[in-house]
């Protein structure tokens, strides 16, 4: 067979993600699988049996990442990787991750039905925990696998419950026997909608991205003094609300005050005692920056940090500040890049070289593997809320630029 004129059976591709998008199914139209939940479970198990069709040896190992294994002709060779994840945000889509799963899930699928040997062997995998949304930080699977995080430290973080990831991971039954720990890798592809709105606005199919934005999340706690809203006067109050108010427009504004390429979020916050006639006495809140330029985001940080201690002292809340978790900017490989691009204009696709500011546990794998992504479009540019949409026609296409991307790393002897 040429192969070159080999294509993934989308419909089977479509039929495969909608099956998935069913556990966790949201009333909105999204999905809901947090990390190490029963929902999580679901997912994996369906995930292992697909791997078992398929006769491929599956691996689970300490941190819960699934592993699909299809031996090569020559298994001394590194083999080929491309996976995502399965879990989700809360009210998240039914693409995020699940597409980079599903994906070389189906070029599996069609190497097998056509019969088609490779050199080196494929392996797909599910990282676990890459949306960090229950249990911070993200791409904890990735990032203990590539030697990047401490697994006993990620065994320890806690859910806003106090549960904790290790216990979750054990009562799922996905703590694996295997150590977490990097081997050589040929080539690691991660498949993914866009989650921006970059692609739509170029009227392009497929994106390659030259590599992700640094990562930064740091974690405030607040502290005030509660008293009964309606005797206690407005002055001398210790309202750590307000305090947290004024911090959370600091960051906000950060980017514009520091130019150059910096975004910076807060996205979640717990206020104590939550009472509307109760001045809070307590405020978690979590800061996300993230930029091409490392030293451009820890300046920022810095910045903000003084207004942050600033703020604290005005309204006599003291301040407690968890630097969380940093990932560097990821710089993918020129040539599997270059790959991608070339591969897409041999399908007849549009494409478009760019950047992503999405983490993807592709960024812990560019530290110790050649790297390189797969972009299709995101809908209006909406990801993480439940209308989250692609196309079937454009996931097919990514599918398709996979697979051969896949197929010319697979088949490579140098
Ligand atoms: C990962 O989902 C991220 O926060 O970009
Ligand atoms: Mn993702
Ligand atoms: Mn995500």
């Amino acid at each position: 067979m040429d192969l070159s004129e080999l294509r993934i059976d989308g419909k089977r591709l479509q039929n495969t993600l909608e099956e998935m998008a069913t556990i966790g199914a949201t009333p909105g139209g999204g999905v809901q699988r947090l990390a190490l939940t029963d929902e999580d479970k679901q997912a994996r198990d369906l995930f292992v049996q697909w791997l078992q069709d398929l006769n491929l040896k599956v691996t689970i190992d300490e941190m819960g990442n699934i592993f699909g294994k299809r031996e090569g002709t020559n298994d001394d060779l590194p083999p080929i990787v491309s996976g995502s994840h399965l879990d989700s945000q809360p009210k998240g889509g039914r693409f995020d991750g699940v597409l980079g799963v599903m994906g070389p899930l189906e070029v599996l699928r069609t190497l097998h039905e056509n019969n088609i040997e490779t050199i080196r062997s494929i392996v797909i995998v599910d990282w676990t925990n890459e949306e960090g949304s229950r249990f911070a930080p993200c791409m904890v699977g990735s990032g203990v696998w590539a030697g990047a995080l401490d697994r006993d430290w990620v065994y320890q973080r806690t859910a806003l419950n106090d549960t904790r990831f290790i216990d979750e991971l054990e009562r799922i039954g996905y703590r694996g026997e295997t150590a977490t720990t990097k081997w050589p890798i040929h080539a690691y592809y991660e498949y993914h909608i866009e989650q921006g709105p970059i692609l739509e606005i170029e009227r392009k199919i497929i994106g390659a991205p030259k590599g992700i934005l640094c990562l930064h999340w740091y974690d405030i706690y607040l502290e005030g003094e509660a008293n009964q809203v309606g005797p206690t006067p407005m002055e001398g109050r210790h309202d750590a609300l307000c305090a947290a108010a004024e911090m959370i427009l600091k960051v906000n504004r950060l980017p514009e005050k520091k130019g150059g390429n910096l975004v910076a979020t807060v996205g979640e916050i717990q206020n104590y005692p939550n009472s509307r006639n109760i001045i809070p006495d307590k405020v978690h809140f979590t800061v996300d920056i993230r930029s091409w330029d490392d030293v451009h985001a820890l300046n920022a940080w810095y910045d903000l940090r003084r207004d942050f201690e600033v703020i604290a002292d005005q309204r006599g809340c003291p301040i407690n500040i968890e630097e969380t978790w940093r990932v560097e900017h990821a710089r993918f490989d020129e040539r599997l890049v270059k790959r991608v691009l070339d591969t897409a204009e041999e399908l007849e696709h549009s494409n478009l070289y760019m950047f992503s500011g999405a983490g993807h546990d592709a960024s812990y794998m560019n530290q110790i593997a050649a790297t390189a992504m797969i972009f299709v479009p995101s809908l209006d540019g909406r990801s993480h809320v439940e209308v989250e949409n692609t196309s079937w026609k454009d996931c097919e296409a990514g599918a398709n630029v996979l697979l051969h991307c896949m197929l010319k790393s697979a088949n490579e002897t140098g």
